[in-house]
């Protein structure tokens, strides 16, 4: 998508984070934005700060883990804007719990934001965008931990994993009929994601922190505090426009050597298991 002044937008997470950063980069280069949100004071917030910017800056209530709601603030989408163009599924959550500290709530409540809020977000506005014709863009937010799983919160990367699998497939499919699609896969970025349990339903129990002396809970501390230094999520936003300008699959914001090594890792073990199944044919 090479012109975006007058074209539409909605975000999911709009409220805070990337979502926010992403609402006002698209604001700031005129298009309209439809902001989505779970989480209802930040989000009227939200609207107010970016109205500043643009007139044609709106706000929904939206819980992406629900197929209705999600389908209703497309809905709204639809009555405000006539066409929408450009769709982020970037809520998002984590909890903390490895393979080897299986909480099941954990296990729904993640699962259910960040993989079905973004097949439900898919689902909402694909036939949408195929039907007006005008071209169109889905960013998917991931993360390195949907590349590698040395972060050890499983049910999060398990997400992530997922989300980027999505992705490819949708941006395979999608491309004939001019439609784009990126995953975003961020590092550490300084936004509220380790308060996630702000928003957790009651339906999924309470969240557990680790104890503090445990493994996963030096993991933990050890992860809010490279959050909280983290990248500017209005870095990653100004690299979400370019990607969608350049209709570029995958964003890494974070191309630094302990990321790659670790990507390098992976990847050179599926290969090296490859060559020995290769190796094991020829015997
Ligand atoms: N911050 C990081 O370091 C980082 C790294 C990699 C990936 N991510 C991903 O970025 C995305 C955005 O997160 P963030 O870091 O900006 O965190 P954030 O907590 O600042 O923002 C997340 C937003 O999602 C909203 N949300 C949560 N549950 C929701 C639901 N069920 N329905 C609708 N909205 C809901 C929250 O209210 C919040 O506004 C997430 O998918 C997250 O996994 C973040």
């Amino acid at each position: 998508m090479r012109e975006f002044a007058g074209k539409t937008a909605f975000v999911t997470g709009g409220a805070s984070g990337i979502g926010l950063a992403l609402g006002r980069a698209f604001a700031e280069i005129g298009m309209k934005v439809m902001l989505a949100d779970i989480e209802a004071d930040p989000l009227a917030a939200a609207v107010t700060q970016l109205q500043d910017l643009s007139p044609d800056v709106h706000g929904i209530a939206c819980d992406v883990s629900d197929p209705a709601s999600v389908q209703r603030a497309a809905g709204a989408a639809f009555d405000t804007f006539g066409i929408v163009h450009v769709v982020c599924n970037n809520a998002g959550v984590a909890a903390p719990g490895g393979i080897d500290d299986i909480s099941l709530d954990n296990w729904r409540w993640v699962l259910d934001v960040n993989l079905m809020g973004v097949v439900h977000g898919i689902h909402a506005f694909l036939p949408h965008i195929r039907s007006h014709g005008e071209g169109g863009h889905f960013v998917n937010t991931a993360s390195m931990a949907g590349m590698n799983s040395g972060l050890g919160f499983s049910p999060y990367s398990a997400s992530k994993f997922a989300v980027v699998n999505i992705s490819e497939g949708l941006a395979a499919r999608l491309k004939p009929l001019g439609i784009g699609v990126t995953v975003l896969c961020p590092g550490f970025v300084r936004t509220r994601i380790n308060e996630s349990g702000r928003n957790r339903p009651e339906r999924y129990g309470p969240a557990r922190l680790p104890d503090p002396t445990s493994p996963a809970g030096i993991m933990l501390a050890r992860i809010v505090e490279l959050t909280q230094s983290g990248l500017d999520p209005a870095d990653v936003a100004e690299q979400v426009v370019s990607a969608i300008r350049d209709e570029e699959l995958y964003v890494f914001t974070h191309p630094g050597p302990r990321w790659r090594a670790e990507l390098e890792e992976r990847f050179g073990a599926i290969l090296a298991a490859m060559d020995k199944a290769a190796a094991h044919r020829r015997t």
